[in-house]
């Protein structure tokens, strides 16, 4: 549960949260869970592609609206999470988006990517205070994207 204390620090850091980050985001869980790629066949998954990139601006806004719905994510994110679950519905022999794992791990894996994200651009703005209130944040906006598989 995210305490009022962490409300205010999550509002706080996201001001300095920019557009890219998201498909920074995108390109470091494209390299380092290469399994998640399988996800984006009809995507151009170079270095600075122009899809990437806009796909990165759609999470980045999915996520401040998050923001502005602290208090109400399961139905701010509610047709995310559908979309999610058409779009990440993964044959059980083929986990290839969570690496092998649960398919509702892959969400947390791009959380954990765009705190590294976040950290490398917000340096000491990027508190331990803003690390955690962040990393609950993120842990409830995958659990709610993850919802449909339960
Ligand atoms: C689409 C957000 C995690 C795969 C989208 C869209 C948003 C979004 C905003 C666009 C929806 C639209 O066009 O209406 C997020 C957020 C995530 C997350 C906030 C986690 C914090 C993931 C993960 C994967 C994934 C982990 C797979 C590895 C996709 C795919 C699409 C999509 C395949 C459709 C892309 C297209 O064809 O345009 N997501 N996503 N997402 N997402 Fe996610």
């Amino acid at each position: 549960m995210l305490t009022a204390e962490n409300k205010k620090v999550i509002q706080q850091v996201w001001e300095k949260v920019k557009e890219d980050f998201g498909a920074e985001a995108l390109e470091r869980l494209f390299c380092t869970y290469p399994q998640t790629k399988t996800y984006f066949p009809h995507f151009d998954l170079k270095h600075g592609s122009d899809q990437v990139r806009n796909h990165g601006k759609k999470v980045v806004n999915a996520l401040s609206t998050a923001v502005k719905n602290l208090d109400n994510l399961s139905q701010a994110l509610a047709e995310l999470s559908n979309l999610h679950a058409y779009n990440l519905r993964v044959d059980p022999e083929h986990r290839g988006c969570s690496g092998g794992a649960e398919p509702r791990f892959a969400f947390q894996l791009l959380a954990q990517c765009f705190q590294v994200v976040m950290a490398v651009h917000l340096g000491k703005d990027y508190t331990p205070e803003a690390h955690a209130a962040i990393d609950k944040f993120l842990t409830a906006v995958a659990a709610v994207l993850a919802e449909k598989y339960r």
